[in-house]
Formats: structure tokens, sequence, C-alpha cells
């Protein structure tokens, strides 16, 4: 088939379904109309860690409407069948809700109230009297001992460093992170017979379906996800909480459809987080500052019943040439919930680490910074031999250098001032390995020459919706208009987590499958019927435009979508496409790459940090919808800005409890932290990495932020803060 026009693909457009969104009529999880719905609360574990010796409900079903109070001592006992392949639940056992008396972390739910209105439920659970035989939890990472580490190694990082001309021993400590999404956890269950229907703000419509019917012992045919909308995740919709299985377990106690909504508190441990790091670097160069040897020992919180693991390793075993590394990765148990993936997962906390390091090498050996990591950069993949499929780190230091005017910086700290301002110049690089995965699609081309593509899918905000309809608007040579994306529905083709950057390489590439063969159909189609002006031409020589098929070069010779189908006395064509994963073993070695440029202000008397301008600049392949690119770029620098600046969880260690669940203590940037930010993108697209040439946007753009805010402070400074979030009183 010849190739077609892109006229879709690449274009600025606005979202499809911002009109929806705007206007309130798409519609959200817990905003399903669905009959006889009732309401449940759940109530939070008050202690960090103990066991429950009695449970009190009679002044909570003594209220008006309530219909239930379930708890362990009454709970059905549930088939938690083994999920371990099936769903991102990590090693270890999943918390079981009302299954027995122990407490793990505080806010665990131990009981949920069933009522008919929300007040009742609400007022309810207030009521319900639980006593606890309490112990004191563990909860601080310095008090607490690790599991057997994670290593990896190459060559002699002890020896290395020791031969080296020059060594630091640096330690970085970064805050734990939540993902406070503007939409609440929610979810509605109801049954009918044995088939359990959820709407559910899930990124992964696949994954709480396989939870679901696990948890109930259900064929995943009788189990149905919608999730048509999510109002921001991050990662916090990447598994199915305690909270679905709560509303799945209270509709089938009560046989009524029920709805839980998360509280903006039970956010903070009825879902998961980014967990807190403590990252220990020993560096070895040379007098050039070519680095000899590195050892990076990690420490993250973990939950005392699941061990999360996420890519924390990966960067320093590749982004920069190092004959000698040594790593070892602990998690450390503790009593609280587990964590999850946070925008960025693993390569936002080892770049802060890794590139603040680089930093403070370039000021000791007097190297600009990007000459040292240009002085560092390697010429393939030193952790498996493995060629890079692009690797343009080059260009982005170049470009961003020039656009950001990076020799305006002197390299001295504390030697630009503005009034009261000490200013400062940073930059960091960034590294993303962003994931493919076997996705599947199908789509119906109507005979009205309209068409309707479907995958499970997710869109959590990055515009999946929009940015998979220009792919099988172009792939189909329809309008944007006369093409359809549905997705959210476990009845839809299967797909992968709607995360870790993987939706448009692994949904796009079977969108683009499934378009390229109905494309494919109505062409065969064509050139085989006598009566059609294209009978007897070669197929690669037709090209669809604007639901026309034509001749190459000779648009008068042609027919509709239409008038094809309606001669063939067909209603439609049909096809399912799918995307088999990257090769195995994989040929190339694959990562989204950037540079993040910033300047900052510090108040000399005062300590506060104003981040002034930021630029990112960013190899990711082929960009499919710049405008929607640009949003998660912006996105992703606030993002960063807030885990520079203000965002940290703070937990109270004499019972586990999170003092600052709310969005009043627990601090996002707002308008008024947010400068003038901007994202180029490199021209080209990545040909190995996928049919559709794209690396992923959504992660990388948080990569890298906080170590530039950080390089930035010590530039306005001359103070190297090793410790996430930058507050006012580490600068005082
Ligand atoms: Mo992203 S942390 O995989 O939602």
């Amino acid at each position: 088939m010849s190739p077609q026009p892109q006229a879709a693909v690449g274009a600025p457009l606005s979202r499809v379904e911002g009109r929806l969104k705007v206007t309130g009529e798409a519609q959200y999880a817990a905003e399903f109309d669905v009959d006889g719905v009732v309401h449940a609360v759940i109530v939070d574990a008050s202690i960090g860690r103990g066991r429950i010796t009695g449970v009190d409900t009679r002044d909570a079903e003594a209220v008006p409407g309530v219909l239930r109070v379930i708890h362990h001592g009454n709970a059905p006992r549930l088939p938690y069948r083994d999920n371990s392949n099936g769903s991102n639940n990590p090693a270890g056992r999943r918390l079981r809700v009302f299954q027995d008396d122990r407490v793990l972390f505080h806010g665990q739910p131990v009981a949920v109230v069933i009522a008919t209105t929300l007040e009742a439920a609400q007022h309810g659970a207030s009521l319900v009297k639980v006593r606890y035989d309490a112990q004191r939890p563990s909860t601080d990472m310095a008090d607490a001992e690790a599991d057997e580490p994670t290593r990896y190694a190459r060559g002699d990082a002890e020896a290395g460093l020791r031969d080296a001309a020059v060594r630091m021993d640096l330690t970085y400590r970064m805050a734990r992170n939540h993902h406070n999404p503007m939409e609440p956890h929610a979810t509605i269950a109801r049954w009918d017979g044995n088939r359990l229907t959820v709407w559910d703000k899930t990124q992964w419509v696949v994954g709480t379906q396989t939870e679901l019917a696990t948890v109930f012992d259900l064929p995943m045919e009788s189990v149905r996800v919608i999730s048509p909308f999510v109002g921001g995740g991050f990662g916090s919709g990447l598994r199915c909480w305690p909270h679905v299985v709560v509303a799945a377990l209270a509709a089938r106690e009560t046989k009524r459809p029920v709805k839980v909504v998360l509280s903006r508190k039970q956010q903070y441990f009825g879902t998961g987080f980014r967990p807190s790091y403590e990252y220990r670097l020993r560096l070895g160069s040379d007098r050039r500052g070519r680095l000899r040897a590195v050892v990076h020992e990690m420490d993250a919180e973990t939950s005392s019943y699941e061990t999360f693991d996420e890519a924390i390793m990966l960067a320093g075993q590749m982004f920069y040439s190092t004959p000698n590394v040594s790593q070892a990765y602990r998690k450390v148990p503790l009593d609280v919930n587990t964590p999850i993936w946070m925008r960025g997962p693993g390569f936002a906390n080892a770049s802060f680490a890794i590139e603040s390091a680089m930093d403070e090498l370039a000021h000791r050996l007097r190297i600009d910074p990007i000459e040292l990591r240009l002085r560092n950069e390697p010429a393939e993949d030193e952790s498996n031999g493995l060629p890079w499929s692009t690797r343009r780190l080059r260009e982005c230091y170049t470009v961003g250098a020039r656009e950001f005017g990076w020799h305006r910086r002197n390299p001295k700290p504390r030697s630009t001032r503005d009034g009261d301002w000490l200013i400062g110049l940073g930059m960091a690089a960034a590294v993303y390995d962003p994931g493919r995965m076997p996705a599947q699609a199908r789509v119906r081309l109507d005979a009205d020459g309209t068409a309707v593509v479907e995958a499970a899918s997710s869109d959590m905000g990055p515009g999946t919706y929009t940015s998979q309809t220009q792919v099988a608007a172009d792939a189909l040579g329809l309008t944007m208009r006369t093409v359809t994306f549905r997705l959210g529905d476990s009845r839809y083709p299967r797909t992968p987590p709607h995360g870790g950057s993987m939706t448009m390489a692994s949904v796009g590439s079977a969108t683009l499958d499934a378009c390229n063969k109905v494309r494919g159909q109505a062409i065969e189609l064509a050139v085989e019927d006598e009566e059609s002006p294209l009978y007897g031409v070669r197929v690669e020589d037709i090209v669809v435009r604007s639901g026309r098929l034509h001749v190459q070069g000779d648009p008068t010779r042609g027919e509709t979508y239409q008038r094809l189908l309606a001669r063939n006395n067909l209603t439609h064509l049909q096809a399912n496409g799918s995307y088999a994963g990257p090769p195995d073993p994989e040929r190339h070695s694959y990562y989204s790459y950037g540079a993040v440029f910033t300047e900052v202000g510090v108040d000399a008397t005062l300590g506060l940090v104003r981040v002034r301008r930021m630029l990112g600049v960013y190899d990711v392949g082929r960009i499919v919808s710049p405008k929607l690119a640009d949003s998660q770029a912006l996105g992703g620098m606030v993002g960063g800005i807030g885990q520079a600046l203000l965002e940290h969880t703070v937990t109270d260690h004499r019972d586990g409890r999170i003092v600052n669940a709310d969005l009043a203590g627990y601090l996002v940037p707002v308008n008024a932290d947010i400068p003038d930010l901007k994202a180029i993108y490199l021209e080209g697209e990545d040909m190995q990495a996928d049919p559709l040439g794209v690396k992923g946007v959504g992660e990388i753009v948080q990569v890298g932020v906080a170590s530039a805010i950080a390089n930035a402070v010590f530039n306005a400074t001359g103070r190297r803060i090793r410790e996430l979030p930058i507050t006012a009183e580490a600068l005082l």
C-alpha cells in the first residue's frame, strides 16, 4: 500500500473531547447515574499497627438510612485468588479488606457504612467505634531494617574509586510525594446476578478487571470495568486499590449498587505514593571529569505486606559512560500502605541524585556542567552492549544552551543579583525508559463513511482520545470529525496499563495496524471491482484522503468509501489490529531523553526560591499531537517544580498518621509558582522503537526538573541542598 498522507498526525489540534470536559458532559467514575445507587463511607484505622479487638456498630446502624455496617467480624471470606501476573500488584500478599483483625497501617479500611444517602453514610461512619490493641508502628526509614538488596555490578567499583583522582561521597534525600489528582478516586459497583460491573477511576481497566475477578473468583468475562474519563492520575490509578474491592463487596452484601468516593484525606493512604528515598552516591573521576567508578546505594520505603519496586537503578547503569558501577537497591518495609509509580517513576528520583552529583563534580573541577556531561557521553548502552535506538542528547544540550542563553551563566556561585534576589542558572539531563507492551484495537468503517475505533486503554489527561483519533484518521484517510475513538471499557480490545509512557507507542501502533487493514480491504475491493474507477489500479498506487480513494497524483480518478461500500452492498468493513510489543530480545537500547534548563531567584534574606523560567528540550521521537505534547511537557515541569520545592508527605512516627493529608498541608504549585515554561522537541522519529516512531512524552517531562532547580539554587546561593523539597528553612 502507498504511504498515507499525514494530515492529522503532527497537527496542533485541540482535544476532541475538550468540549465534553468543559461543559461537564464528560462522565467521571462517581458521576454515572446508576439506578438505585447507595453510598458507602469507609472507616479508617486510627492506629498505625496492631489488632482490632472490637467493633461497636450499634450507634451507626441506628442512623436513619444506614443499611449495613461491614467489618472483619461480619464480612464474608473472599477468595483473593493469586493475581501476580494480571495486575500491577507488587510481590507480596495484598491487603485483604475486612478479612482479619490486623491493622497494617494508619488509615487501613477497618469498616464500611452503607446508607441510602451520603450524609447518612458519613454520619454512620463517624459513629462506628473500633477498639484496638495498638502497637507503635515503624514508619521511619532511618530506624527500620531493609530487605536484602537488589544488586547490579560491572567492573570493580571499589577499586575504581580507590584509584580515582577525584572522589566524592554524597547522600541525597527525597521526600514522599502523593499524586493528588483533581478527581478523587471513586468506584460504583453493581452486581447483576454473578456479573459485576464497576465504574472506576483507573488507568487500567483490564488490570482492575483482573484484580476483581481474582478477589471474587469470577471468570474475567463476568467483570466489566468502565472508565471513559479520568481526571488526572500521574500513576495513582495504575492498580486496583482496596476501596474498589470494598465497593464491590458492599454492593454484593446489600444487593444494591454502591458508590465509594475517597475523601481528599483518604487518597493519602487509600491509594499509593512516590516512596521516599535515601540515595548515596560515591563517585570517582579523573581530573578531566571522566567517571571511573560510581557506587549507588538506594534505600526506598515499601509496605510490610508488599515489596514495591521501580526503575531506580537503570539511569545509573546506562546514562554516563562508567567502566565500574556497583548498585544496591534496598526496600525498607514499613507500617505504611504500599507505594506506587508516580510520574517519571524511578528516574525522577535517580536523576535528582545523579544530576545533582554531576553538577557538584563540574563545580569542583571547574568544568562547565554541559561539557562535563559531554565528556561522559557513552557510545552504546554499557549495561547490555546494545546500540541506542536514538540518543540525541548532544542536540538537546546544544539547542537548549542556545535557546536558554546558557552562556550568560556565571559559574561562580552567588555572583548574580537582582535587587534582593540571588539569581542562578542550572541544568540537568533527563532520561526515561518508556514502556512498550502488546496491545489490541478494532475498527469498524461504516457505509456512511464514518469509523469507530475501540481499545480498552484510558485517558487520564494526556489526550489519548485525540492522539489515537489522529493516528486513525490518517491511516483510514478520514477527517478527524468522521472518526470516533472509544476507550475506557474492559469489553474493548485489551491494552496495557495507561502509564509508563507506553500508550502512544502500544495502543497507537495497534490502532494504526487496525486502520491500515481496513484501508487495505477497501483498496482491494476497489481494484477488483469492475465498476470502480479504480478497477485494475495497483494497490500501492492508491491513497485515501477525506474518505475518498484515489490514484496517487491523480485525485480525479477515484471514489468515496460510501460509494464503494454501497455498490458492493456492504454495511461496513472491520478489522482487529495489534501491536506485538518490542522485539525479544531487544536489538536496541531504547530511552527518551531531555535536557532541562532553569533560572531561579532566591530571596537573599528569606530563602524563598522562585523559578523564573524553564526550558526543556526533548528527544522523544515523533510528536503525534504537538499541542497535547506541550500540555504534557508543561504539566511535567509543574510536577517537577512541586517535587523540587513543595511536595512532602509528612508522617507522625508516633502513630503512623499522615499529618498533612489534604491540599492545605500538602503543598502543590499554584499559578503564582509557575513562570514562563517552554518545551522544544527535536524533530524526527525513532523507527526502531515502534511503527509510529514515538518514544512517549508523559513521564520524561518530570525527570530532571528537580535537579535543574537544585543546581540553579546552588549557582544562585552557593548552597548545595541535597534534600527534596528544597525549603526556605534549608536556605536560611
Ligand atoms: Mo505514569 S507514573 O506510569 O501514570
